[in-house]
C-alpha cells in the first residue's frame, strides 16, 4: 500500500498541508483527514481520526501535526496498533523507522520549519525497518499488559 495519512489541530494544518503536497510529490497516495481550516479542534480527535484509518487498513503511515507533536503522539500512542514517533530532525525520523518500526510520524509546527519537517517526512517514508533486535523490543510493545522489566 502506498497510502500515507495525514491529521492535525488548528496550530498543525498550515504544516500539514506543506507536507501532504511534499508527500504527493515523493508519489504517495494522500489521505487528508483535516482540519483545512484554522478553527480550533482538539488534538486528541484528530490523532484518533487517524488512528482508525490505521485500523481499517486505509493507509500504510500516518503524520500528525501539532504545535508541538508532544500531544499528538501522546493521543496517538494510546491506540495499540499505532507507533507514533515525535521526530524534530532527519536523524530521529531515520531511528524511529530502523528501531522502532514507528507507523506514525508526529511533528510539531511549532517547533520545526516546513524544511526540516519535509526531510523528516522523507526519511521516514524511505527508511526500512532494521529488524534483527529490534523486532522484539517492538513486539514487546505490543504486549497487554506491558512485560515486566528483565535483567540482562
Ligand atoms: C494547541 O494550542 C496546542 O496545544 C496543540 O497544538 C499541541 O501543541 C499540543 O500538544
Amino acid at each position: 500500500m502506498t497510502t500515507i495519512a495525514f491529521s492535525a489541530d488548528h496550530a498543525g494544518y498550515l504544516l500539514k498541508n506543506d507536507l501532504v503536497k511534499a508527500a504527493r510529490a515523493l508519489g504517495w497516495e494522500v489521505l487528508d483527514l483535516g482540519v483545512h481550516e484554522g478553527h480550533a479542534v482538539d488534538y486528541p480527535d484528530m490523532a484518533a481520526a487517524l488512528a482508525a484509518a490505521l485500523a481499517r487498513g486505509q493507509a500504510r503511515f500516518g503524520v500528525l501535526v501539532c504545535g508541538t507533536g508532544i500531544g499528538m503522539a501522546i493521543a496517538a500512542n494510546r491506540h495499540p496498533h499505532v507507533r507514533a514517533a515525535l521526530c524534530h530532525d532527519v536523524t530521529t525520523a531515520r531511528l524511529a523507522r530502523e528501531h522502532n518500526d514507528a507507523n506514525v510520524l508526529a511533528l510539531g509546527a511549532r517547533i520545526v520549519g516546513s524544511e526540516v519537517a519535509r526531510d523528516c517526512l522523507r526519511t521516514f517514508l524511505t527508511t526500512e525497518f532494521a529488524g534483527g533486535r529490534h523486532t522484539r523490543r517492538v513486539a514487546k510493545l505490543s504486549q497487554a499488559p506491558l512485560p515486566e522489566p528483565q535483567a540482562e
